[in-house]
């Protein structure tokens, strides 16, 4: 037992890693707001700090400690502790740990039992530690309230979960065995964000390609169908998803790239590696050729299409002229943005025991070449992107009044000048391209 300590009044969510955790805290987030707790403001020390974590790569599981640490020191001097919860994928790796090693934690929740967090805090008042790391498979969506008032691009978590079992990857053991959420939700839950501004919405799922539902006339459907059903929605004006796995594409979502102009021409699709026996040790399950011929569909449906991928240099016995094949798969591709990492070995994996595992240095070095080469194919994609006029979807404010940010539909970041606001798409002619973002001009004069 700790002491029992006062109702927060203030949260404040720190969330890590990927954008299905960024999901997560906003529903944390309202969960809490429907029981009065208000979001700490900015500097000020909150009530009840949400630490919602990820483990896919290093040192995940010590930054947790560390930042445990540093909320521990700035209670002392502040005088009053915060109730500390840690949630997300390291809670769900090292619950029992966490709750042994750090003795200031009071509530540890897993991804799928975060619906249970009011729950737990009423407990965690009362002094009693709280942990819970079950998997009920998608109880957790139907026990959550209705969405609140965004920004103008929204998440929205439509599967969950991974059978895939990479041999590298923790997903399938901290998010559990792949679930899709039913038809009728999903269009409930879109209806309702665009209701609450959103004009853009991502659909989340860490194989979100594998989603299966039945529509709203009982037929089976694949992603797809849901895609063309959130189309109809008036108001919103985008539709993406993220992450797709190339064994799970079917037909009917590269036909859609062609046929749905709400869905953005732009493609996250990760092959990890470019060798074939690198592939297999990785259990990726698909060949460097396989990948390259779903690509090739995509473009044939959509010309334009962007890429992006994920990649990791150093996996278990990667030989230099196995990685030169991740090279040339990337100059084949000519990918528009990627995400690149060191291999690091996730406990409990069957990568983290295999022998050939890869010095830091080779590592580094590989990693360093690889991302040259990524970082010329993106500049190289800006600047064939010159001289396009298309709308950019206004998220943020820039650096100057007057001047904003936005994404381009191939999710470039895009800055212009002019009278608007947050939420607006404007028609803007692409005129200068740097490496990571692109200046337009207004095309129509506000
Ligand atoms: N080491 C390095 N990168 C990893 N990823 C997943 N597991 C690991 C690991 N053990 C990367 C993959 C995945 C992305 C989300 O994180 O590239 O697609
Ligand atoms: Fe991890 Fe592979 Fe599943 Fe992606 S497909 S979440 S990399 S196991």
């Amino acid at each position: 037992m700790k002491p029992a300590a006062a109702p927060p009044r203030t949260y404040r969510v720190k969330s890590f890693g990927c954008q299905m955790n960024v999901y997560d805290g906003e529903r944390m987030a309202e969960l809490l707001g429907d029981r009065g707790i208000a979001p700490a403001s900015e500097g000020e020390d909150a009530d009840l700090v949400i630490l919602n974590t990820c483990h896919i790569r290093e040192k995940a599981a010590e930054k947790v400690y560390s930042d445990i640490g540093r909320l521990v020191l700035a209670g002392k001097q502040a005088g009053k502790q915060p109730l500390i919860a840690v949630a997300g994928c390291v809670a769900q790796a090292e619950g029992e740990e966490i709750m042994r090693r750090a003795p200031a934690v009071s509530i540890v929740v897993g991804p799928q039992a975060y619906h249970r967090l009011p729950e737990m805090l009423g407990q965690a008042v009362q002094g009693k530690r709280a942990t819970d790391t079950d998997m009920p498979a998608i109880a957790k969506f139907d026990a959550l309230p209705q969405r609140k008032k965004r920004g103008p691009s929204a998440f929205l978590t439509v599967q969950e979960g991974c059978d895939k079992f990479c041999t590298y990857c923790v997903v399938p053991y901290t998010r559990g065995a792949e679930i899709s959420r039913p038809f009728a939700h999903l269009v409930a839950e879109a209806q309702k964000l665009v209701e609450a501004g959103a004009k853009e919405i991502t659909l989340l799922g860490q194989n979100v390609n594998a989603w299966r539902g039945e529509d709203d006339r009982g037929r089976r459907t694949g992603l797809a169908g849901l895609i063309h059903a959130l189309a109809r929605i008036d108001g919103l004006e985008r539709i993406r998803y993220t992450t797709s796995h190339p064994n799970d594409m079917d037909d009917a979502l590269i036909a859609a790239h062609g046929e749905v102009d709400k869905l953005m021409p732009y493609l996250h699709l990760p092959v990890q590696a470019g060798n074939d026996r690198i592939l297999k040790a990785m259990n990726r399950q698909h060949t460097a050729e396989s990948y390259l011929r779903v690509i090739e569909r995509f473009r044939a449906a959509r010309p334009d299409i962007a890429l992006s991928g994920d990649f990791i240099v150093g996996f278990p016995g990667e030989t230099e002229a196995e990685f030169e094949d991740t090279l040339r798969i990337v100059d084949e591709v000519r990918y528009a943005a990627c995400f690149s990492f060191k291999y690091s070995p996730r406990p409990g994996t069957p990568a983290a025991t295999m022998e050939g595992q890869i010095a830091p240095d080779v590592m580094a070095d590989r990693l360093q070449r690889l991302q040259a080469r990524l970082a010329h194919h993106q500049y190289a994609f800006n600047q064939a992107s010159v001289g396009k006029t298309c709308a950019v979807l206004i998220d943020r404010t820039g650096r100057d009044p007057g001047q904003w940010l936005g994404k381009s539909p191939w999710l470039q970041s895009v800055w212009f000048e002019g009278d608007y606001a947050i939420g607006d798409l404007v028609e803007v002619t692409l005129a200068d391209a740097g490496p990571n973002s692109l200046r337009g001009v207004v095309t129509t004069p506000a």
